[in-house]
């Protein structure tokens, strides 16, 4: 395997090489590889980081393979999340609410699954923004997969209020109930008042995204004002139309990018037990991103 930057410490692939990956449908495009390799390279570990396409119904074969192969790290994402959490022995207490594992790691012959979104989301927030959600009143809008992630961690995380605003309402209350008491459903004709008392609005719909659905902003940014965080979840493109409107009203608004990051961090982690190499990650996925077209 070619080196992924010029500061690649990792040894030669060889026999004692050990192997990590991700498994989806479609996964071509995941960009695991790219941050995972650049953690081993600037790490020097002797590990290495592939992508398998894994069709649907066929993840408890691809987990029997993982087992049998010796496979050291497994990410999983769409459309097998789900599926994995019930297939894992062990579960988080995060994976365990949210239904969904995107992180298996093997002990002792066991595979627990966990669900580094939430906090690759906390930690960068805490990245970006330099704060944490205890205490403070957040608006998500979205309900899917990532909205869940966001909402289960800040209730953890200790926010007060978290507000869920989502065309379609079962799916927002289904999201809320993951916050426990603090989660709550608005709906999207009164998302402006809630908006305007929140302390963080995070987007968690792919509007604005590359290739996403018509729109471009997901709320009227002019029912942000200077003093809130705006989080978008996306991150490609980097700087979404919803951001830039946001900036241009002195909003503090952060991209998806360290969410990305920082999922992949813990997950780095949790098999090897070495500190993520941060930078190192964020300047591979930097240029991976850079040399993809904006639809
Ligand atoms: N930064 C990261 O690490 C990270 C991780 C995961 C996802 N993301 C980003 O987060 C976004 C959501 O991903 P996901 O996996 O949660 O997707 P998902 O499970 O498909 O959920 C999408 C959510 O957006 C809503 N939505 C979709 N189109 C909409 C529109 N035109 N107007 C209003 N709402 C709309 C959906 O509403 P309904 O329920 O009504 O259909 C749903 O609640 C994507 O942009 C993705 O790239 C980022």
């Amino acid at each position: 395997m070619t080196s992924t930057s010029p500061e690649d410490l990792r040894p030669p692939i060889s026999g004692s090489t050990r192997l990590a990956a991700v498994v989806g449908s479609p996964v071509r495009h995941s960009l695991s590889p790219t941050l995972l390799n650049a953690a081993f390279g600037a790490t020097g570990l002797d590990w290495t980081f592939t992508a398998f396409e894994v069709a649907e119904g066929d993840l408890p074969r691809a987990l029997d393979g993982m087992r049998a192969l010796g496979i050291v790290g497994l990410s999983v994402t769409m459309p097998h999340k789900a599926v994995a959490a019930g297939l894992a022995d062990d579960l988080t207490e995060a994976a365990a609410r949210l239904g969904a594992v995107n992180c298996l790691v093997p002990v002792d012959g066991r595979l627990t699954g966990h669900n580094t979104d939430g906090g690759g989301f906390l930690d960068g927030l805490a990245h970006d923004a330099g704060i944490s959600v205890e205490g403070r009143t957040v608006v998500v809008i979205g309900a899917g997969g990532a909205a869940r992630a966001v909402v289960e961690a800040c209730g953890a995380a200790g926010a007060v209020d978290i507000a869920v605003v989502n065309r379609t309402s079962d799916r927002a209350g289904s999201a809320a109930e993951l916050a426990g008491a603090v989660g709550r459903v608005v709906v999207p004709d009164r998302a402006a008042t809630a908006i305007a008392e929140a302390d963080l609005v995070v987007n968690a719909t792919p509007v604005g995204m590359s290739g996403g659905p018509d729109g471009d902003m997901p709320v009227d940014p002019q029912d942000l004002r200077v003093g809130q965080v705006a989080i978008d979840l996306i991150y490609h493109p980097l700087e979404t139309p919803w951001l830039v409107a946001l900036r241009r009203q002195g909003i503090e608004a952060h991209g998806g990018l360290s969410m990305l990051l920082f999922q992949a961090a813990r997950a780095f982690s949790l098999w090897t037990g070495v500190e993520a190499p941060v930078a190192a990650m964020e300047t591979a996925v930097r240029a991976a991103l850079a040399a993809r077209p904006v639809a």
